[in-house]
């Protein structure tokens, strides 16, 4: 006798529900878009043990009449579709026809229906694929369907459902992207009686991310749209001070489908692109709308992933608008700090590292600047303040002999010989000074060197050094970069060059240190640049070799000067590694933690 067998239909319904069912946050997921497949306009999602014990979603959607209540938990069964030609531009978020019947296959589930012109409701049980004949009901109209005791005839699947919290954490990330795609619904979130979120259809989608993220990101999103063609594209752009070091906090919604996308992905990153670090990620929420029929979404059981028609068409779009906006706004971080009830008592566990140092930053300011605030007239108390601060105290001292004082006329002031802190409109801000001068730099050598080789001056005493033949290779080779950077280098004897003369921009950089490691960076092959690459690669080390370093005491002219660059020069908010170069902090942020408000 032959050892293959058919399997039984429930057999197959479990097997094929690991696709789809993979733990209680896909029954979440799979509900609560087929709530908004039947129009609902409020999703009530309630859950206890982490989605373990129970899922109960109500919704107030078109509802099912008895017929399709019975049939809706068979295999293949949907409304959605009905020739393969309806394939080709599918509009709901379903239609597949395997999630009822799957989650039925592997759990205790109810379901009640009514659809509105019918007198009464109807409820069916299924019990991991036996169904029950329907029965009557009393209960407004909509669909509440609950599944009970998840895999609990699969001991094998249950032992993988991890602790409460972990699932919870799944069930909720699932209800976030929802409530992001769906702002015109009224939502609810519960977790074992307690709420964890309430949401209006009144919101707009700003005030839903404020609350679905507990008010983290507040001014820091930028908002752009833009409509091309056939795909119009609304984003909240984090600014890099923001940035995480997951994309979990990317948010791509296709015609209000939460979905993950590479090229998606890498314009977003190509967009960042030195704005941020490049080991960071920007949150960001992208809401994309495009014809149906331009992509695919029949690639992927979860239906997350689509396929773009013409996915270089999207890629160059969201890139386009993405970067447009980043570079034509002001992308300082406003300072966002703990509450100040953790800064009264000194708790800064909840608020983070980040914040932690940002107050010990303005509490060091304050502190060393009380006086400035509270006398108008400079007198000896700011004098000892000052004296054993800085050693180099003359300018200091002349800038107090001014009635008005370094705040009052300058408004600015070094700190620890590292940070500017200057006054801002609507509050002040601090600056590293060399981040901010490197990206002054950076920029000013792209913008000389697009229009001609940079200006460069003769070494009265031509400084020479070794190097190995590989190197002396490599000079040969980049003769024409060098021409450009204003770098002229000449042999001086066996393996040695000299440097004859030297780019005025990079003044403040020595010389030979400097072609040393533009050598290195020209023989490491490793790094497998293109031309332009390997030109914004030298850009930037020279922008950092030559940029003010911490520690270096600045005159006032010199602090004038960079906050006046800063006023002109592109990305002035971010260093070229993307790092960022000022943090600002509000008056409303300060009025709030001095408990003015
Ligand atoms: N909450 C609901 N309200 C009204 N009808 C529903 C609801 N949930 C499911 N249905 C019906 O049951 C069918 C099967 O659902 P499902 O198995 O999720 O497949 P699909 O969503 O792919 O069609 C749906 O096509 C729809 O007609
Ligand atoms: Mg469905």
């Amino acid at each position: 006798m032959g050892q293959i067998i058919v399997l039984d239909r429930n057999m197959i319904n479990m097997i094929a529900a690991g696709e789809v069912i993979e733990r209680p946050a896909s029954v979440v997921k799979e509900l609560m878009e087929n709530s908004i497949d039947a129009g609902a306009t409020k999703i009530t999602v309630s859950v206890e043990d982490g989605g373990r014990k129970l899922i109960s979603i109500t919704d107030d959607g078109c509802g099912m009449n008895a017929e399709d209540l019975s049939c809706a938990f068979d295999p293949h069964t949907t409304s959605k579709i009905k020739t393969s030609k309806d394939l080709q531009g599918i509009s709901t978020l379903g239609f597949r026809g395997e999630a009822l019947a799957s989650i039925a296959s592997v759990a205790q589930v109810k379901a009640v229906s009514r659809t509105k012109n019918s007198p009464g409701a109807n409820c069916i049980e299924i019990d991991c694929g036996n169904k029950s004949s329907l029965s009557p009901a009393s209960v407004d109209y909509g669909t509440t369907i609950q599944v009970r005791d998840i895999f609990y005839k699969l001991p094998a699947r249950r032992k993988f459902l991890r602790t409460t919290n972990t699932e919870m954490g799944h069930i909720t990330e699932h209800f976030i992207r929802i409530a992001l795609a769906n702002d015109n619904l009224d939502m609810a979130l519960q977790h074992n009686g307690k709420e964890l979120y309430r949401l209006s259809d009144r919101q707009d989608i700003r005030n839903r991310i404020d609350e679905l993220f507990f008010s983290e990101f507040g001014e820091n999103l930028i908002e752009t749209e833009s409509s091309e063609k056939e795909l119009h594209l609304f984003a909240l752009l984090g600014k890099p001070g923001i940035s995480r070091t997951n994309n979990k906090l990317q948010y791509v919604f296709l015609n209000g489908r939460f979905i993950r996308d590479k090229f998606i992905s890498h314009a977003i990153k190509e967009a960042y692109r030195g704005c941020i670090e490049p080991s960071r990620f920007p949150v960001v929420f992208l809401f994309l709308k495009m014809p149906y029929e331009n992509y695919d979404v029949n690639v992927h059981p979860t239906k997350i992933e689509v396929r773009f028609y013409n996915a270089n068409l999207v890629h160059s779009q969201v890139l386009g608008a993405l970067r447009e906006k980043l570079l034509g706004t002001n992308l300082q971080t406003q300072a966002k700090l703990p509450p100040a009830e953790n800064l009264r008592k000194g708790d800064f566990s909840s608020a983070g590292h980040r914040n932690r140092e940002i107050t010990d930053a303005m509490a060091e300011f304050f502190k060393k600047h009380s006086p400035i605030q509270t006398q108008q007239q400079f007198g000896p108390a700011l004098k000892k303040h000052y004296a054993p601060l800085h050693p180099n105290a003359r300018q200091v001292t002349e800038s107090q002999a001014a009635p008005s004082g370094p705040i009052g006329k300058k408004e600015f002031l070094q700190i620890h010989d590292s940070f500017i802190v200057a006054e801002a409109d609507d509050g002040f801000i601090i600056i590293d000074q060399h981040a901010l001068h490197e990206r002054i730099i950076y920029e000013d050598l792209c913008r000389r060197i697009q229009k001609s080789n940079l200006e460069s001056q003769k070494l009265l005493i031509p400084e020479s050094f070794q190097l190995t033949d590989a190197q002396a290779d490599a000079i040969g080779a980049n003769a024409e970069l060098l021409e450009k950077l204003g770098i002229e280098l000449a042999p001086f004897g066996p393996r040695t060059y000299a440097i004859q003369a030297f780019p005025t921009l990079l003044a403040k950089a020595a010389p030979v240190d400097f072609v040393k490691d533009l050598i290195d960076l020209l023989t490491d092959k490793g790094l497998g640049l293109d031309a332009e690459q390997l030109l914004d690669e030298v850009l930037n080390m020279a922008a950092c070799k030559a940029a003010i370093k911490a520690g270096t005491k600045l005159t006032d002219n010199e602090i004038e000067q960079l906050l006046a660059d800063k006023e002109t020069t592109e990305r002035a908010g971010h260093c070229p590694h993307g790092r960022p170069t000022t943090i600002k902090f509000s008056i409303t942020e300060l009025e709030k933690q001095f408990k003015r408000t």
